[in-house]
């Protein structure tokens, strides 16, 4: 079995987002160890939620994994 505990549990690499002319996210980078809380802080519009949408799988990157 792969060993888990030492690699992150969340991972993501380069996320873009548009929405028509609007760029909700230019390439985020994040990692998060299993077993840590993440807090993500920004204004409005910053895309925080887009950024969670894509993690969970409810919206696709333009590009990024
Ligand atoms: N479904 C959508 N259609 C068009 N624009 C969107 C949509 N979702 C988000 N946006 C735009 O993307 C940007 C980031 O939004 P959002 O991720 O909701 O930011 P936050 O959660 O940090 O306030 C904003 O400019 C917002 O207006
Ligand atoms: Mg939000």
């Amino acid at each position: 079995m792969t060993e888990r505990r030492n690699q992150p549990a969340i991972r993501a690499e380069g996320l873009t987002r548009r929405f028509g002319d609007r760029t909700a996210l230019a390439g985020v980078d994040l990692e998060a160890a299993p077993g840590t809380v993440l807090g993500v802080l920004g204004p409005n519009g910053a895309g925080k939620t887009t950024a969670v949408r894509i993690l969970s799988t409810l919206l696709r990157p333009d590009s990024g994994e």
